[in-house]
Order: C-alpha cells, then sequence, then structure tokens
C-alpha cells in the first residue's frame, strides 16, 4: 500500500490562474449558499492539474482559505484520496494496482518491473525524470486484473513482458496504446461475446 510522501520542497505560494479562478467559481456555485466546502474535491483537482499533478502545502492553505475550511479538513481530503498527490510526479505516473484479485493475479511482477526500471522506491522520480510509480487500491477494473493506471488511461490484463515493453517505451518519452493487453473490448471475454450475439451494440 502507497504512504502519501509529502515534499520537501515546496513553494512559498500558490494561487489559481485566472482561467481556474473562473472554473473555481462555477465549481462554487454548482452547491446551496453556505455550502461551497463541498467544492473542496474540485478545487483540489484543479489545483494539481495546475502545478504538475501535484498539490504543494501552499495550495491547500489557498484552498482552505477560499472555501472557509480548516486547513486540517483539506489535508485529510488530500491524504484520503489516492489521486491526489502530495510530492512530484513523474510525466509519466504510473500506478499500480495491488489489491486482492491484481494481486492473486501478478501484481508483484508489475511492481519489480517498475522497481527495476523506473525507480527502487514508490513515489520517486526515475534517473530522466519522465517517470514514477506507486501502488494504490482497487482501481475498479478488477475483471482485467492485473492492471496499472498511466496518467488517465488504463493498461489491463498484463502480463511481465507487457508491463516492460510499457515501462521501456514510457521512459522512452513515448504514450503506449492503452486498454487490454489481450485486446478484449472492455472486459468483454477473451475468445468473444457469448450472450447476447444477436443484439446489435450490446
Ligand atoms: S483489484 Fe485491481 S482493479 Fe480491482
Amino acid at each position: 500500500m502507497s504512504i502519501k510522501k509529502v515534499s520537501k520542497i515546496q513553494p512559498e505560494l500558490f494561487e489559481f490562474s485566472k482561467e481556474n479562478l473562473i472554473e473555481v467559481e462555477k465549481e462554487i456555485n454548482k452547491y446551496p449558499k453556505g455550502k461551497k466546502a463541498s467544492a473542496v474535491l474540485s478545487l483540489l483537482y484543479l489545483a494539481q492539474n495546475q502545478n504538475d499533478n501535484w498539490i504543494p502545502l501552499a495550495a491547500i492553505k489557498y484552498i482552505a482559505k477560499l472555501l472557509g475550511m480548516s486547513y486540517i479538513k483539506v489535508y485529510e481530503v488530500v491524504t484520503f484520496y489516492s489521486m491526489f498527490n502530495l510530492s512530484p510526479v513523474g510525466k509519466y505516473f504510473v500506478q499500480i494496482c495491488t489489491t486482492t484479485p491484481c494481486m492473486i493475479r501478478g501484481a508483484n511482477k508489475i511492481t519489480n518491473i517498475c522497481k527495476k526500471h523506473i525507480s527502487q522506491n514508490q513515489n520517486e522520480l526515475s534517473e530522466n525524470k519522465l517517470c514514477s510509480w506507486t501502488e494504490v487500491e482497487c482501481l475498479g477494473a478488477c475483471v482485467n486484473a492485473p492492471m496499472m493506471q498511466v496518467n488517465q488511461d488504463y493498461f489491463e490484463d498484463l502480463d511481465e513482458s507487457k508491463t516492460e515493453e510499457i515501462v521501456l517505451k514510457l521512459l522512452s518519452g513515448n504514450f503506449p496504446t492503452p486498454g487490454s493487453a489481450k485486446n478484449r473490448k472492455n472486459n468483454a471475454p477473451e475468445k468473444g461475446k457469448t450472450t447476447l450475439i444477436d443484439i446489435k451494440n450490446a
């Protein structure tokens, strides 16, 4: 399981860009008066996107102030969700699911490949600074286990050689084609549909 690492190097200040301030207003306006704290997840997501995919402590303070929340409440939200990073991640951020179904189907082998090629420890940048990896809890694609997420895309039905191919491609600065390594469509059976075959688009 991943333990959130807080970056030792922190910017002193954080402010939303002009464009993001417009988004912030839209998000806050989605909720009734006096309930602007409900926008906390959206604002954290915007902050992370604005800051190269990680959230500095200054952004937590800034968002807490903006939403009239205590710093610790916002910090609790950030540390609860694995989607939020508290230290810099690579341009290609690999998240390996190590929950039971993926673990039974070989998640450890995927982790070992990341250790070998990206960095010995999770949450550390590769030598060329392009990649980092971490372990996460179930990513909701158990039926295609083992799997990993890279940035916004899922790579499923992995084995050692496929994972190595993907990781090496990422380290060379290229993004591989996401999806099932067995070319399954979504989570359809490996040998094609066995039910609802008469129905179009089922
Ligand atoms: S256990 Fe890995 S995606 Fe659910």
